[in-house]
């Protein structure tokens, strides 16, 4: 409907679960700051940014399962944390920390990033701050912020082990990155 990207021979699946995350967090892919997230890399296998939208995807999944049985769940809210759980990690200080530190401290960074950059609301924050439970302390306390532990979890999981596209949801490279600034669609006149 409107969608002017050739379709690559995805499946459409995948292709409706991308174009649903450009919905929700267009502004945030396109930004700067994620656009940075694909040089960092991650869990030995991906990239910072490859990663968040493969847990968005899975998270976004998670959320239209839990509607389908009755769960009320802001899906809003779990895809914008999930792109942004790992955002802290393109700040060099985060980066540079030795493992167990870095486990600790990215979480309160992204969390910081998400709200200073990305307006997120409190849901999205804490979703974002708890993420790496038990790391820290306190578990999530919504139902996004579970969905996001959970898929962080299961990409994470799938990534050390050399799959470096879990769930499938991404078919190359971010392919709307070219897409030009701001609608979702693009239109001529
Ligand atoms: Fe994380
Ligand atoms: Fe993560």
């Amino acid at each position: 409907m409107g969608m002017s990207e050739e379709k690559n021979g995805t499946n459409p699946e995948m292709e409706r679960i991308m174009d649903r995350l450009y919905e929700l967090g267009g502004d945030i892919i396109r930004s700067e700051r994620f656009q940075r997230a694909k040089s960092v890399p991650h869990h030995g296998t991906t990239s910072v940014a490859k990663h968040s939208l493969a847990v968005a995807g899975h998270a976004l999944q998670l959320c239209e399962r839990a509607e389908k049985i009755g769960k009320k769940v802001n899906t809003t809210d779990a895809v914008r944390a999930a792109l942004l759980h790992d955002i802290g990690m393109t700040d060099e200080d985060v980066f540079k920390r030795v493992s167990f530190v870095k486990a600790y401290e990215h979480p309160i960074r992204s969390a910081e990033i998400a709200k200073n950059e990305f307006h997120a609301n409190d849901v999205q924050v804490r979703a974002i701050e708890r993420h790496m439970w038990p790391v820290c302390i306190t578990p999530p306390d919504s139902r996004e912020g579970w969905i996001v532990l959970a898929a962080d979890k299961h990409c994470a999981l799938a990534e050390v082990t050399g799959n470096t596209n879990p769930g499938g949801i991404l078919d190359g490279e971010l392919r709307h990155e070219k897409a030009p600034g701001g609608g979702e669609d693009s239109r001529d006149e």
